[in-house]
C-alpha cells in the first residue's frame, strides 16, 4: 500500500473513531444530561407557576370579600405581612410563616354570606344584626372545609376562630386559651390592631397610645398575653407594616 493510501487509511478511520465517540458522547452522556437538566426545569417551573397561580388566587378572592367593607384590598396585605412577622418572631419555620400569612387573608372570607347593609352600617348593628354578622365565621368555615391543600386547612381554623376570645368570651364557639388555635389566636390580634389604625365605617382612627393601652389591658381578656407582649416588643416592625401597606 502506498504511504499516501496508508495515510488516508488512518485518517478515515481516525475521523470514524472520532465520530463513533462523539456519537456515543452524545447519546449516552450529553442528551441524557440535557433532558435531565430540561425536564427539572419544567417541572420546577411548572411547580412555581401552579404555586403563583393558588397564591394569586387565594389572594384575589381574599381581596374580593374585603372590598365590600374595606376601602382597598391593602387590609389582607397588612394582615398578612403582620402574620408572617408573628410567626418569624415565634420562631415557625419560615415556608410556613408564609403560609400561615396567606392562610390569613381569607379569615373574612366567609362575609360573603352577609348582606351589604351590615357589613358597610356606620351605626351599631342591633342585636339581630350582630347575631347574622357573628356567622360568617361558620360560613368561613364552611366553605374552607374539607380540602387537601394545607393553606386551605390553616384558612378554615383562622376563619372559624379568629373572633374567639382567650378569656372564652368570644364566638362562635367560646374557646379559652391555647384551646384556641395559634393561628387565629394571630390572626384575631393582627386584625384588631389593623383596625383600630384606620378608619372604618363605624369608628375613628386610634392613636398609637389608645392601641397600646388597649392591648396592654386585653391581656388574658381577649388576647394571648405572650402574643400582646411579644407584639409590643417590635411595634416599630408591626408599624412599618401599616405605614407600607396604607388604604390607597
Ligand atoms: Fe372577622
Amino acid at each position: 500500500m502506498k504511504l499516501e493510501s496508508r495515510f488516508l487509511l488512518i485518517f478515515t478511520i481516525a475521523i470514524v473513531l472520532f465520530v463513533i465517540f462523539g456519537l456515543l458522547i452524545q447519546y449516552f452522556v450529553i442528551i441524557p444530561a440535557i433532558e435531565k437538566g430540561e425536564s427539572t426545569i419544567v417541572k420546577d417551573d411548572y411547580a412555581r407557576c401552579i404555586k403563583a397561580l393558588q397564591d394569586e388566587t387565594i389572594f384575589r378572592l381574599a381581596m374580593a370579600i374585603e372590598n365590600r367593607d374595606t376601602d382597598t384590598g391593602e387590609h389582607i396585605k397588612r394582615i398578612d405581612k403582620m402574620t408572617v412577622l408573628f410567626c418569624e418572631k415565634i420562631g415557625i419555620e419560615s415556608e410556613d410563616c408564609i403560609k400561615y400569612g396567606l392562610a390569613s387573608t381569607m379569615h373574612d372570607i366567609g362575609k360573603i354570606g352577609i348582606p351589604d347593609s351590615i357589613l358597610n352600617k356606620p351605626d351599631k348593628l342591633t342585636e339581630n344584626e350582630y347575631s347574622l354578622m357573628k356567622k360568617h365565621c361558620n360560613i368561613g368555615s364552611n366553605i374552607l372545609d374539607g380540602s387537601k391543600i394545607d393553606i386551605l386547612n390553616i384558612a378554615k381554623e383562622i376563619a372559624l376562630n379568629h373572633h374567639e376570645r382567650w378569656d372564652g368570651k368570644g364566638y362562635p364557639s367560646g374557646l379559652k386559651g391555647e384551646n384556641i388555635p395559634l393561628s387565629a389566636r394571630i390572626v384575631s390580634l393582627a386584625d384588631v390592631y389593623d383596625a383600630l389604625s384606620f378608619q372604618r365605617v363605624y369608628k375613628k382612627i386610634w392613636s398609637l397610645e389608645k392601641i397600646i393601652q388597649f392591648l396592654q389591658e386585653s391581656k388574658c381578656g381577649i388576647f394571648d398575653s405572650e402574643l400582646v407582649d411579644l407584639f409590643l416588643a417590635h411595634i416599630i416592625e408591626f408599624e412599618a407594616i401599616i405605614d407600607k401597606y396604607k388604604q390607597k
